[in-house]
This record gives C-alpha cells, sequence and structure tokens, in this order.
C-alpha cells in the first residue's frame, strides 16, 4: 500500500512542529521534525569548533541524530547524548542558519529524511519537505503568520519555560532567520508549486489541525 506523506514547510517559528505533531497523535502517522536535525548539527559545529561539512558529518556518523517518543515529549538524541535542551539553547538557535546553509550536510541530512520517510506513513516538518525531500508528497502546506504573531508566540513559549526573552530582540531574529533561510543558495524557504499556501496570522493551533487533518482525510 502507498504511504502517505505529509510535508509542512514554512518559516521560523510559524507553528509547524505545534501543528505537525498533533496531527501526527492524531492520525497515527510518524512525525519527523527535520529542523532538530539541523540544530543538532549546529550544536557539533558550536561545540567542536569547526565548520566543516566532512568534521560535522563524521561526528553525526559515528552518533547518530535519532528521536524517542515519551511522555514529556519527543526528545532529540546525538548518539546516546539527550540533545533536546541543548539544541534549542539561543547560541543554537541563532547559528543554525549557517550550518542549513552547507550543502555537503544538506545532502546528508536529507538522506537521511528520506530514509527515515520510506519506514512508514510520515508528516514531517522544515524548509524544503515539499521541494526537496519528499517531492512526491501527498499533502503539502505551506504555514505561514506574521512575523509579529510569531515572535509573539515565541515569546509566550519563552515565558512559559523560564527563559528570558526580550519582544524586540525576537521579532529582529526571525526576521533575520527568514531573510537567511529564504536567500540562501541551497534549498531555500520556498514554497513548492503544489503546496496549499495557509497564512495562520489569527488563526487557533486547532484550526490549523483541523484544516490539515481535514486535507489529509480527503486523500
Ligand atoms: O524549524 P527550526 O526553527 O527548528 O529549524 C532550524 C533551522 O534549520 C532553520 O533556521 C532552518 C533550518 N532548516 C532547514 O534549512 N531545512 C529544514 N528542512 C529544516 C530546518
Amino acid at each position: 500500500m502507498k504511504k502517505i506523506q505529509i510535508a509542512v514547510d514554512g518559516p521560523a517559528s510559524s507553528g509547524k512542529s505545534t501543528v505537525a505533531k498533533i496531527v501526527a497523535q492524531d492520525l497515527g502517522l510518524i512525525y519527523l521534525d527535520t529542523g532538530a536535525m539541523y540544530r543538532a548539527a549546529a550544536a557539533v559545529a558550536l561545540r567542536n569548533k569547526t565548520g566543516l561539512a566532512d568534521d560535522i558529518i563524521s561526528v553525526i556518523t559515528d552518533n547518530p541524530i535519532s528521536f524517542k517518543n515519551t511522555k514529556k515529549g519527543q526528545l532529540v538524541f546525538l548518539g546516546d547524548e539527550d540533545v533536546t535542551s541543548l539544541i534549542r539553547t539561543n547560541e543554537v538557535t541563532n547559528n543554525v542558519s549557517w550550518v542549513a546553509a552547507i550543502s555537503e550536510i544538506r545532502e546528508f541530512l536529507v538522506a537521511e529524511q528520506q530514509r527515515i520517510a520510506a519506514e512508514g506513513n510520515i508528516i514531517m516538518d522544515g524548509r524544503d519537505i515539499g521541494t526537496v525531500v519528499l517531492p512526491e508528497a501527498d499533502l503539502k502546506i505551506f504555514l505561514v503568520a506574521s512575523v509579529d504573531e510569531r515572535a509573539e508566540r515565541r515569546f509566550k513559549e519563552n515565558q512559559l519555560k523560564g527563559i528570558p526573552t526580550d519582544l524586540e530582540t525576537l521579532k529582529f531574529e526571525i526576521a533575520e532567520r527568514d531573510r537567511k533561510d529564504s536567500t540562501r543558495e541551497v534549498s531555500p524557504l520556498k514554497q513548492a508549486q503544489d503546496a496549499i499556501l495557509l497564512d495562520s496570522t489569527g488563526m487557533s493551533i486547532n484550526d490549523v489541525v483541523q484544516f490539515i487533518e481535514t486535507k489529509a482525510k480527503e486523500l
């Protein structure tokens, strides 16, 4: 039987991972957070003080990136090390764009993502899922929201986690990440021609989930 593939792409903090996780749970799909893989690669680059693709890939080959679903949510591992919190630090967030722009790193991680997709029905979120990773996906969503709304959502999330943040700085960082992700040479953030554009500004998480699930049930 043909496997179901759903691609959710869009800019930073547009709610992709939040909604993709819920849809995965509701519809019994594997959820793959591809941003976490680029973040893990950035953490390796920072820790080893290297920008060389070969060095980064060699560490990840020896210590593969994996995911574990637990009651606390999905945990991200690098080899045996739980890097779930490390990959969300500001230092990693502010360095992930340049690591994600290295073509060898992308080739390596895309191959890994395609291998995981071959294992079953999947929903993946990222920047290039509908264009590069799963060009034949059955459903492609390009999820956007205004910079102000995305910054406010991230601000509230950080407040709940007790992470001190400045809203204006967040707006700047989000706009900057959008710029870097959409202007890089390799696999820039771009809506696939056959993707559905969904602007979630003013929509609740539940509204977005319902929209995607309705489309998925039509497949
Ligand atoms: O979704 P996120 O914020 O966790 O993604 C982290 C970074 O990784 C983001 O700045 C862009 C990059 N990324 C990418 O280039 N391609 C993907 N498929 C997923 C993320």
